[in-house]
């Protein structure tokens, strides 16, 4: 009996060919899916990434409070119109200390993934107090209250030590120095050389133009700017080989 005429047993049979399915299934799907039981981490690592100054995460906290992932995404794809219009396209590593992450599924306005650095902090702040004397056009939401509403520094560590329990890699320094360094980060007078140790390139100043507190608005401002910025991508397309 010749092989193909072997194979017309399973053929003519539908039980043993569900059968037989079954057990090729089986094999390949365990040979797929158990190695990824023994992996630490899928994600690559990037060099720049770290976790967010108490600053920036206070900023986050607002993004993610307000919605504004309702109609902005932050997940450049990797089309040519997405990579002329926003930069390069996201890496997996740059979402890797959000929890939860920020891509979100929608774009009323646009990707904010590298929003950094492309405005001034001035401009920021006119456009959350009043969109539409920026972008007459716009259809955004005003956040004027941010400016009014003070961050409660004393407790923010809570904060650290809550990512610090989903995998933010924060040290028991930067949960000690928390409140000191959320206050610093916006304060033009601080020395901020620790701070900027603990969480290189985090951008430094006041934020609202009010330098008397640290509120909402510095917090998101700080965050906003920092968008895109941490990884340098000169360096990493070349270590890549892209360039
Ligand atoms: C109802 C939808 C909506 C919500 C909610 C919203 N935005 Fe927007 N946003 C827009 C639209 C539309 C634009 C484009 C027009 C403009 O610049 O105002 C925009 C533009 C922006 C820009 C300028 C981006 C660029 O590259 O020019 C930033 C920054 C921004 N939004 C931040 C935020 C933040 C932060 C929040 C939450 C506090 C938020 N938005 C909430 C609709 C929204």
């Amino acid at each position: 009996m010749g092989l193909m005429d072997k194979h017309a047993i399973i053929e003519k049979n539908a039980t043993l060919l569900l059968v037989g399915s079954l057990l090729v299934v089986t094999v390949g799907g365990i040979v797929e899916i158990a190695p990824l039981f023994y992996l630490d981490n899928t994600i690559e690592k990037v060099e720049g990434m770290r976790p967010y100054s108490p600053l920036e995460l206070a900023g986050r906290n607002i993004y993610v409070r307000e919605g504004c992932y309702l109609c902005h995404s932050q997940m450049i794809r990797p089309f040519r119109d997405e990579v002329e219009r926003y930069g390069h396209y996201s890496l997996a590593a740059e979402s890797m200390y959000d929890h939860p992450f920020q891509w979100g599924s929608k774009r009323t306005g646009p990707d904010l993934a590298r929003v950094g650095d492309r405005y001034s902090n001035e401009w920021h702040v006119q456009h959350l107090v009043e969109p539409r004397s920026v972008v007459p056009e716009s259809i955004m939401p005003s956040y004027a209250f941010l400016k009014d509403t003070a961050i409660d520094v004393k407790d923010f560590s809570t904060h650290l030590i809550a990512n610090r329990r989903v995998g933010v890699p924060y040290s028991d320094d930067m949960i000690a120095r928390a409140g000191d360094d959320l206050t610093a980060q916006a304060n033009p007078n601080a020395d901020t050389s620790d701070l900027e140790g603990r969480y290189p390139k985090a951008k430094l100043g006041d934020f609202d133009g009010n330098p008397q507190q640290v509120t909402e608005m510095d917090a998101l401002v700080a965050y906003l700017q920092m968008l895109g910025t941490l990884v340098d991508f000169k360096t990493y397309d070349e270590a890549a080989g892209y360039r």
